[in-house]
């Protein structure tokens, strides 16, 4: 690690450098545990073999369910007492004649029911500690224990959950448990990384949370970070970054055969953005936290492919920043220098993502990626035009996007295709510069934030961007209130 170099101390006493380095160092060591919650999630899925004890889950299509029947009198009178009628996502313990529980029923909505694919997600909230398992056959069994997991992430850095017994699930015969696990561990991790507020979670920590993740599953990394970045040519990350003492950086992760299809994913790293001089309302400030969303993300993507060990050479490129408020700030009227050359006007500084994203665009192109993703919290305007919940994805490939789409819809992660509109790309132009990086006007914000992007893009053979949320704002089975990768 070359950057520990730089924290020796040339004013100490010769024989007290060492030990007064070592403390130095270690104070100086960003504290995060990236994996830890995320490894705590495999304690949770029992092997099949641990079932008899367990508490069966009966999952309810209808009041005719056959499931129904095979109640004992008794209980069958606990559920019209009880009123419990199998609406979607309602749950129901059933007693045991000495008290305990004999077993637990979730509605899960007549045939014309909105799907809800991670439904399994609410009982971890509403069941007693306990080990349980499905007794009803599923459709997917890994994504009823996905659900499961998903629904049982707490954010317990800072305060413990108050749960005195765990909650467990036995796994359902022949599923493949490394799998489910990964998914969960990615998507604990990414939640982690999200929920982390931006005072213990700055540049500094998403390298280390990147350098952790390299290191489990032999990746390499390298960082160019604060004046490095003008040397080394990333103007746009230095300029947005600069006005933190939270020094900017560009963290570079390599893993997998150089032989292998090149993926790239580029996650925006923007650890808090206060919209700089062009400063947020404090409403609008409030969540900016997340604003490394698409960092997490694009981390989560990278254990699951490492995990997995797919046969692709994965490179992920997180600028990471603080878009923050000096006097050294980048202002609105600049005109900012790129990496491919291009001269940039900036319209509002709270458009920093744009920047930071193009630069690292700039060096994924330059290797001529078989596919490169960008994936971040990029506009409120997303938002505004498909909710929190429907990310816009933006794709010069017809193939990729209908397979990302595909898959989201299966899992219960879906997303919706927005146009590179190609006839607003000339609202960009800019009077003194090659681009401006906003458009006049409040139109199109999400599409005019893919078509700046877009400019950077020109060897990657398929370019898909992803304009997300990161965040669930109203808890939903399997998502807590909070960071979503
Ligand atoms: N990080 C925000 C976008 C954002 C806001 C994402 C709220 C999710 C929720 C981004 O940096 C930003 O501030 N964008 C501006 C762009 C505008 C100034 C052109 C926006 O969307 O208002
Ligand atoms: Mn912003
Ligand atoms: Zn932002």
């Amino acid at each position: 690690m070359p950057r520990l170099k730089a924290l020796s101390l040339p004013h100490s006493p010769a024989i007290n450098v060492r030990a007064h380095q070592a403390s130095f160092i270690l104070a100086s060591m960003p504290k995060i545990k990236t994996l830890q919650s995320a490894r705590r999630v495999a304690a949770a899925l029992l092997p099949p073999e641990d079932a008899p004890d367990a508490v069966p889950i009966w999952l309810i299509g209808g009041n005719g369910d056959a499931a129904l029947k095979d109640l004992t009198d008794a209980q069958r009178r606990w559920v019209e007492a009880r009123d419990w009628s199998p609406k979607q996502g309602s749950v129901l313990l059933l007693p045991e004649s000495d008290g305990g529980i004999a077993a637990v029923l979730l509605g899960t909505g007549s045939n014309g029911a909105v799907k809800a694919p991670l439904l399994t997600g609410v009982l971890p909230g509403t069941l007693p500690g306990a080990t349980y398992r499905f007794a009803s056959k599923l459709d997917d069994p890994e994504l009823a224990v996905l659900g499961f997991l998903a629904g049982l992430y707490r954010f317990s850095r800072y305060k413990d959950d108050g749960q005195a017994k765990p909650k467990r699930l036995v796994m359902p015969e022949g599923l493949d448990r490394d799998r489910v696990l990964a998914l969960a561990e990615a998507l604990y991790l990414g939640r982690d990384l999200i929920n982390t507020p931006a005072n213990d979670f700055g540049p500094a920590e998403l390298e280390a949370a990147t350098r952790e993740l390299a290191n489990e599953y032999g990746g390499s990394i390298k960082v160019t970070e604060g004046s490095g970045l003008l040397a080394d040519n990333f103007p746009m990350i230095h300029a947005v970054g600069r006005a933190s003492d939270r020094a900017p950086r560009l963290i570079d992760l390599h893993w997998g055969s150089e032989h292998a299809p090149k993926v790239t994913i580029i996650g925006k790293g923007i650890c808090f953005d206060t919209g700089g001089l062009d400063i947020k309302p404090a409403s609008a400030m409030l969540q900016m936290k997340k604003d490394m969303g698409g960092a997490a993300a694009a981390l989560s993507f990278a254990l699951l492919v490492m995990r997995a060990k797919l046969p692709v050479r994965l490179r992920v490129l997180i600028p990471a920043a603080d878009n923050a408020i000096a006097g050294n700030a980048f202002r609105p009227g600049d005109v900012l220098p790129s990496r491919n050359g291009m001269t940039v006007e900036i319209g509002n500084t709270d458009a920093e993502g744009r920047l930071v994203l193009a630069d690292a665009i700039s060096l994924a192109d330059e290797e001529a990626p078989d596919y490169l993703i960008t994936i971040a919290t990029l506009t409120g305007a997303a938002r505004v035009a498909l909710g929190p919940d429907l990310p816009p994805l933006f794709s010069n490939d017809d193939a990729l996007a209908a397979s990302l789409l595909g898959h989201g819809e299966a899992v219960g992660d879906p997303l919706w295709r927005m146009p590179f509109w190609a006839p607003y790309d000339k609202k960009l132009a800019s009077s003194i510069a090659d681009v401006n990086h906003i458009a006049d006007g409040a139109y199109a914000g999400s599409i005019m934030a893919a078509l700046f992007l877009k400019r950077f893009v020109s060897k990657a053979k398929r370019f898909a961007h992803l304009d997300i949320f990161g965040w669930v704002p109203a808890e939903q089975p399997g998502r807590p209130k909070g960071g979503e990768p």
